[in-house]
């Protein structure tokens, strides 16, 4: 099945990337450039009113962020063209790799992770927090450059309890998904705290944040 190409002007797929529950990712050309095609797909089983205004609100996120994200120097996708009645935006084709991927195969290893870090607080440092920060929504590239993709759970001028979250996020991640980079998160951390600051909170208070957090999971856990 050919999808998108009666809702999208000028465009050829060529194949599905990923079904998720929410979205269908699709790589193909768009005015003769390797694009991405992200279709929101109705959720049945929400009312349809609902299931409208979720899908809406999720990529007129992502929408803004990215827009927001194309004038600073943070490594992600590019938009090329959005239809948010219709559900679905076009992105930008990252030539490379899920980091989750990557490090499972040992092609990514702790000098990436430190990046990410730094990357991570580049981002924070714009007054941004991602909300789903896994190692499935970060790519690399062939030249080992990572990027962040799938903002529609972002925050402008978020809380500093979000932005010690997408921490804590992306700890959990590496324990359940890439033990075998024992105190990867130290790593992490440690790449963080390596961005020259010009954004309030800074990145030494986020992480006071996210150990408190840390702390606090422990302790129900
Ligand atoms: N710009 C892109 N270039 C290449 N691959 C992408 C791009 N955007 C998404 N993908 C691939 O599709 C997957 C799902 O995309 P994502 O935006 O995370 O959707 P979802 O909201 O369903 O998680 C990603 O994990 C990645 O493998
Ligand atoms: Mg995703």
């Amino acid at each position: 099945m050919h999808m998108g190409e009666e809702l999208v002007p000028i465009w050829k797929q060529s194949k599905i990337l990923h079904k998720g529950a929410e979205a269908v990712v699709i790589s193909g050309y768009w005015m003769g450039a390797k694009a991405v095609l992200k279709i929101r797909n109705p959720r049945s089983y929400r009312h349809p009113d609902l299931d409208r205004r979720l899908t809406r609100q999720r990529l007129s996120v992502e929408v803004r962020v990215l827009k927001k994200l194309h004038s600073s120097e943070l490594s992600c996708p590019s938009l090329l063209d959005a239809d948010l009645d219709k559900g679905w935006i076009l992105l930008s084709h990252i030539e490379g790799e899920t980091l989750y991927d990557s490090l499972a195969s040992g092609r990514s290893g702790f000098e990436e992770i430190r990046k990410l870090g730094k990357l991570i607080r580049q981002m924070h440092n714009l007054g941004l927090s991602h909300g789903d920060l896994t190692t499935h929504n970060i790519m690399i590239n062939d030249s080992n450059s990572l990027f962040l993709i799938d903002f529609g759970l972002s925050k402008i001028a978020p809380e500093i309890e979000q932005l010690g979250l997408d921490l804590q996020v992306l700890n959990e991640c590496l324990n359940a998904s890439h033990h075998e980079f024992e105190d990867a998160i130290d790593v992490l951390v440690d790449g963080y705290l390596s961005f020259s600051d010009t954004f309030s909170p800074s990145g030494k208070e986020v992480i006071e944040r996210f150990n408190s957090i840390r702390g606090r999971v422990r302790y129900h856990a």
